[in-house]
């Protein structure tokens, strides 16, 4: 068994080494100028440093261990046949709660994280990690599209039979040690992440809600949704 898992770390340091050395050469700094947008950098740094591991289907260079069901190389959260496939738009929180800077062992129902990039990766330079601490503060956007206005009335019921169970007040709920479900910055509350969760995070409520069935969710109810929560009472500023 020891000699079996060291094996599998000398394969995995050569398999690392080939692609991560770049020579003398320093790592590729890509540069965001201006809001921090998926579209605008954001998305190619995500590709370049994080991609190659979070890619689904996993590639060769994707760790053992790695949740299979992230794939940074795309902005959308989506389902392929039945298996929910996230994307940028599901990372906003880990980003919030320090996984640039230190392991996150915050969520229930999550993988026990270490900092990311792992530290054979590509590390990120301060300024990368400055654009995606700030991208993550203004709600991990795509690009600089207003959202569609929703009808916080037609809201209210969704949030209460799909969200409220996990969110509350907007100050999040515990299971033991973790959250289960996290506190919500106000400016976290965009129609692509409500969508977003309503794929991923609702899926795992057992039993399923009245009316849930796992497809995509409609931008009105995204926006209604989202409409409602923002008059919520214990929302982080
Ligand atoms: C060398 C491969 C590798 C790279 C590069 C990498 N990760 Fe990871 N990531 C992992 C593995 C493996 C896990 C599973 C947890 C662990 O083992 O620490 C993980 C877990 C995560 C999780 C937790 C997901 C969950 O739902 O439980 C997030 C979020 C994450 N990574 C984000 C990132 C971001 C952002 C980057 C780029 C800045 C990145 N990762 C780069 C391998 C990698
Ligand atoms: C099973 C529990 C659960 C359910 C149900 C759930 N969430 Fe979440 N939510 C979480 C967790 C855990 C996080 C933090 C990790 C992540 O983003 O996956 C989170 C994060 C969020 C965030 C980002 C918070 C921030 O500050 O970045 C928003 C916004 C959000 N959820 C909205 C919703 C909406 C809208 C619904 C209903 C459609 C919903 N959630 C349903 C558990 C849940």
């Amino acid at each position: 068994m020891m000699r079996l898992t060291l094996l599998l770390l000398l394969g995995l340091a050569v398999a690392c080494s080939k692609t991560d050395t770049l020579g003398d050469e320093p790592p590729r700094e890509v540069a965001i100028s201006g809001q921090p947008t998926y579209e605008n950098g954001v998305g190619e740094l995500l590709k370049l440093k994080c991609g190659y591991c979070h890619v689904v289907p996993a590639s060769d260079l994707s760790p053992d261990n790695i949740v299979t069901d992230l794939d940074l190389n795309q902005y959308e959260t989506r389902l392929a046949g039945t298996q929910v496939v996230r994307g940028a738009d599901s990372i906003g929180r880990w980003i919030k709660e320090g996984i640039l800077d230190h392991g996150v062992n915050a969520f229930y129902n999550s993988a026990d994280a270490r900092q990311m990039p792992l530290d054979y990766g590509t590390p990120l330079t301060q300024a990368e990690k400055d654009a995606l601490v700030a991208w993550s503060a203004v709600g991990s956007p795509k690009n600089s599209a207003v959202d569609p206005t929703g009808d916080k009335n037609n809201g209210a019921g969704p949030y209460f039979t799909y969200c409220v169970q996990c969110h509350d007040q907007g100050q999040g709920t515990f299971y033991g040690e973790q959250y289960y479900g996290a506190p919500i910055r106000r400016a976290s509350i965009t129609t692509a992440k409500v969508k977003s969760m309503w794929l991923y995070r609702v899926s795992q409520l057992d039993p399923a809600p009245n009316g849930y069935s796992l497809q995509p969710l409609d931008d009105q109810t995204a926006a209604d949704i989202k409409a409602f929560m923002l008059d919520l009472s214990l929302l982080e500023d």
